[in-house]
């Protein structure tokens, strides 16, 4: 037994650089991933999914393929456990596309019609593709396109219409009017780490270990499914190679634990990239209409947004890419509206910066366009049009940064002296310009539960159900709870990912690292309030317990938000159409932040994120099979390494007052604003609009000639 010491002189981790305290484990392959987990007396089971996009399975033909090699099972809509679909899960309303193999209706290509369970990983993958399934087939529809019949603003969330004022009249009495429709195409999350479970029954309870974004989800979610009290469960997933939102819940985890209660034995499904197309969710594509009416000045008098985009038959999901304006930009009437049509596809996800990333393409393109008519700077205009409440909420904001963002990045960029006309710069065979878009995403918090325990031997233990889906969220708990405790980060270990810690927030809505610093904040104050009154440390340790839920719900209604702006320059082959970005800059005001080795890396991820939706990213689906063309990384083509120029990430200093650390959370803003100032600056070079992402090089050649330049750099 030892006598905790601290020492004061060592507060002050937060803020400061730190490597990943997983780093060393990561490079040299310790760290193990969710499909490489060895399990005794392990079985494997392999996915089959659906090659008709609508229909019903009328035959699996099963008895072929369980005489293969290996062979232990092939589960199926006739002979599956069944499972609940009425539940409420911690997320919401049930999800019916978790309701695998419970029916023979077949909603889209690639809907999961069976799994094959082997004694290998081989053995199973063979036996599925090997599987013959007999569908009656019907004619489907995939044709996406802005107001198609079908297409109907649902009524049930407050989220989908924000109003206020007379968006026509306020139009009519504009000096100048932008009104344009800019789309984006199906984009796929691509973590590097395929999806992954494994489930397993240990003394009547079922465990589960995978790849996920939030233990307890992925525990609450499959307690409800199978019918089973919450300890039950155990979920854990110790690291996580990137997740994006399509971590949660998935046909796969089903899938395996549906298994392993058959065979009574360990089973792993592992996904293919290509599986991953369908089974985990994607980005919806996106058609919106934008209408910007001003004063002379560039001062709004309408700000009109309407978005479509479409969802599967399955489940209602709403991408609400019109929620960034009800942030964003005053003005006297404004008027934002969703719209979704159901088609015979998956159901589309969350993706990083959901409504944001595309939403922000619209708008923030539509306000390059207003700049352009109005003849203001395209800064000098998003500061004229800059809201001192809500625009619709009338509600304060908790800090709003946006102007020194933007200050700074001009400065650090070199935006003063530009010139606003487009297609002047050339140099070579490239023309060259510059754009800007600024960036916002909400700041959340939701409530979690930490245990912190001070150790006999001078070190204390953080214990949480966290994730680290590859942000650093592990590393920047460490430094907060170091902090908290007032001892070096060396003392502290943190453990994560494991449901039986208890209830936690996901890492989502960039709302991970916040909620989860909240909690083991306060229990970290709670466990030095019972050191204080001394005593020697008993061998078990001495644990102090947190719950936020009530100091969450106390804080008062505001707008809260990170807040950003981005540039870009770049330069255009007019004789090939290629586009090459050189350099971006992002400023964020995005909270206090914890660790700036690890926060550049999210936010110039985000960014990098931004240049691929503006140039690559696009997921073609074929209308006569109504599957995906290429589903995979060479088909679905993303910004690689020579793709990605100099990019620089930095913040401004933005602590959240209502926050115990001060944090805002940075996950997502990166990617906002990002693609329309890659747009923006097209255009400056080439004095083309470049309204449908992605800019491939067949559109700006198809676009025609662009304005003669000067040459004068
Ligand atoms: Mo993020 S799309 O909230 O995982």
């Amino acid at each position: 037994m030892t006598t905790t010491t601290r020492t004061a002189a060592v507060t002050g981790a937060v803020g400061a650089a730190h490597v990943r305290v997983e780093g060393y484990d990561k490079v040299t392959g310790a760290a193990r991933y969710a499909g490489d987990i060895p399990f005794a007396d392990l079985a494997h089971g392999w996915l089959a999914l659906s090659t008709v996009a609508r229909g019903r399975v009328l035959a699996v033909e099963s008895d072929a393929v369980l005489a293969m090699p290996g062979v232990l099972a092939v589960l199926h809509h006739g002979n599956a456990p069944r499972v609940d679909g009425e539940y409420m899960s911690m997320l919401g309303p049930p999800d019916p596309a978790l309701q695998v193999f419970q029916h023979d209706r077949v909603p889209y290509v690639g809907w999961p019609v069976a799994l094959v369970v082997a004694e290998t990983s081989e053995q199973a993958r063979e036996a599925a593709e090997a599987l013959v399934v007999r569908y009656e087939e019907e004619p489907h529809d995939v044709a996406f396109s802005a107001g198609r019949p079908g297409m109907y603003t649902p009524e049930d969330s407050p989220d989908m219409v924000a109003e206020k004022g007379d968006v026509e009249a306020g139009l009519a009495a504009s000096a100048f009017v932008v009104d344009e429709e800019y789309t984006t195409p199906e984009e796929h999350h691509s973590s590097m780490e395929p999806h992954a479970a494994t489930a397993r029954w240990d003394g009547g309870r079922l465990e589960v270990v995978d790849s996920n974004q939030g233990s307890m989800w992925v525990a609450d979610e499959l307690a409800k499914l199978f019918s089973l009290d919450a300890a039950s469960v155990r979920v854990r997933s110790e690291h996580v190679g990137g997740a994006f939102g399509s971590k949660g819940v998935r046909p796969h985890h089903v899938a395996a634990a549906m298994a392993a209660t058959t065979l009574d034995r360990p089973v792993r499904v592992v996904l293919t990239r290509r599986q991953m197309f369908t089974v985990t969710g994607y980005r919806s594509p996106t058609a919106q209409r934008v209408r910007l009416g001003a004063d002379p000045d560039g001062r709004l008098r309408a700000f009109d947004h309407q978005a479509d985009c479409l969802t599967s038959t399955v489940k209602e999901f709403v991408e609400l890419s019109a929620a960034y304006g009800r942030v964003m930009y005053e003005a006297d009437a404004h008027r934002t509206v969703h719209r979704v049509v159901p088609l015979d596809v998956p159901t589309p996800t969350w993706m990083r910066a959901p409504g944001e990333a595309p939403g922000s393409f619209a708008v923030e393109s539509a306000l390059d366009e207003l700049a352009e008519k109005c003849g203001v700077d395209p800064i000098a205009l998003r500061v004229r049009n800059e809201p001192a409440v809500g625009p619709v909420s009338r509600l304060p904001f908790s800090s709003r940064n946006v102007i020194a963002c933007f200050d700074e990045g001009a400065r650090r960029f070199g935006w003063a002296g530009r010139d606003p006309r487009p297609g002047r710069r050339r140099e070579g065979r490239w023309l060259l310009g510059t754009g800007t878009a600024a960036a916002t995403y909400p700041s959340g918090v939701a409530p979690s539960t930490a245990a912190v325990t001070a150790e006999a031997d001078g070190t204390y233990t953080v214990r949480i159900t966290a994730a680290d889906v590859g942000t650093g969220a592990r590393t920047a708990l460490t430094l907060i709870a170091a902090d908290a405790l007032e001892v070096p980060p060396e003392r502290v270990r943190v453990r994560i990912a494991d449901s039986d810690f208890g209830p936690a927030w996901v890492a989502g809505g960039s709302m991970g690292t916040r909620s989860w610093a909240w909690a083991v904040t306060t229990a970290a104050g709670a466990l030095r309030e019972q050191l204080a009154l001394g005593g020697d440390i008993p061998a078990e340790g001495i644990t102090a317990r947190s719950d936020t839920t009530e100091a969450v719900a106390r804080l008062t209604q505001k707008e809260r938000h990170s807040f950003g702006a981005q540039f870009a320059e770049v330069a255009v082959d007019v004789s090939t159409g290629e586009v090459r970005v050189r350099r971006m800059l992002g400023v964020f005001a995005a909270g206090k932040i914890v660790n700036p080795l690890t926060a550049r890396s999210q936010f110039i991820g985000g960014m990098i994120w931004g240049l691929s939706m503006a140039l690559h990213e696009e997921a073609v689906r074929d209308q006569a099979t109504g599957g995906h063309v290429g589903a995979d990384l060479a088909g679905y083509h993303f910004a690689a390494n020579a793709d990605v120029p100099l990019i620089e990430a930095d913040w401004v200093d933005d602590p959240d007052v209502d926050d115990p650390v001060g944090i805002k959370g940075i996950g997502e803003i990166g990617i906002v604003g990002a693609a329309a100032a890659v747009a923006n600056a097209v255009w400056h070079a080439t004095g083309v609009r470049h309204r449908h992402l992605p800019i491939r090089p067949d559109r700006v050649l198809s676009a025609g000639a662009p304005a003669e330049g000067d040459g004068d750099a």
